[in-house]
């Protein structure tokens, strides 16, 4: 079967994914951790190739940016192709101070402003939480040595890149939220709903509080370093 989205054809994914928003971070991807990676699917310029990792089968596949597109592709993943796990790797805007550009954020719940989470079921909020089992994987696979600051929690999904909401990211950190991104609320959402498990690791690219940003070399050798945690977590 081929979907709407996804050319790939059935058994062409391995049941476990890692999902970052840039369809050349996962070629990145591919071409770095993966043994005898295969391109799977092209559509739009959405590339998702499988291989190995360590020994066991791996797939990577770009999600776009925002919910309504992953929320496209980790459905199509769950239902049509025999996926089972997702593991989202992204960037994020830090939200107190204590959390700096360069740490690792292992989203354990996500907050939303978008409306695609109360259609799912009339009168309900929705709960967007990981998997705890990858959660706690992906925990310990950060843990120990040089590695990054790891903070483990809630962070908050927008619709919104561009809309200065000063007042709102206050009233989140009052909150505990520790991040802000625009993809792990849809990909939580379609996993509880296709009964896959999904996690979102971020590394943490900007401050909601200043201008300071990393450069786009070290918004690599970063993610590549979320990406390992992932991988790992995965294979845990
Ligand atoms: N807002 C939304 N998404 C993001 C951000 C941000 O500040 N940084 C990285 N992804």
């Amino acid at each position: 079967m081929v979907t709407a989205h996804i050319s790939a054809t059935p058994g062409d994914f391995a049941p476990d994914v890692l999902m970052p928003g840039d369809p050349r971070r996962a070629r990145r991807i591919a071409e770095t951790i993966l043994q005898d990676a295969r391109l799977v699917t092209d559509v739009r310029g959405i590339e998702g190739y499988t291989g190995t990792y360590r020994g066991e089968p791996l797939s990577v596949l770009a999600s776009g940016m925002g919910m309504p597109s992953v929320t496209i592709y980790a459905t199509e993943l769950f239902r049509c192709y025999g996926v089972r796990r997702v593991v989202r790797v992204g960037t994020a805007g830090g939200i107190p101070a204590s959390v700096g550009l360069r740490d690792v954020v292992v989203a354990t719940a996500a907050h939303t402003d978008s409306a695609m989470s109360s259609r799912r079921i009339d009168g309900v909020q929705l709960s967007h939480a990981a998997s705890f089992g990858l959660a706690a994987a992906a925990v310990q696979a950060a843990g120990g040595g040089s590695g990054p600051q790891v903070h483990i929690g809630p962070v908050f999904t927008t619709d919104h890149f561009y809309l200065e909401r000063p007042s709102l990211f206050e009233q989140l950190e009052a909150h505990g939220t520790l991040a802000v991104e625009m993809e792990a609320a849809g990909l939580y959402a379609t996993a509880a709903a296709e009964g896959g498990h999904a996690l979102a690791v971020l590394t943490v690219s900007d401050h909601v509080r200043h201008a300071e940003a990393l450069t786009p070399a070290e918004r690599e050798s970063d993610f590549d370093r979320a990406v390992t945690i992932a991988a790992t977590a995965l294979i845990t």
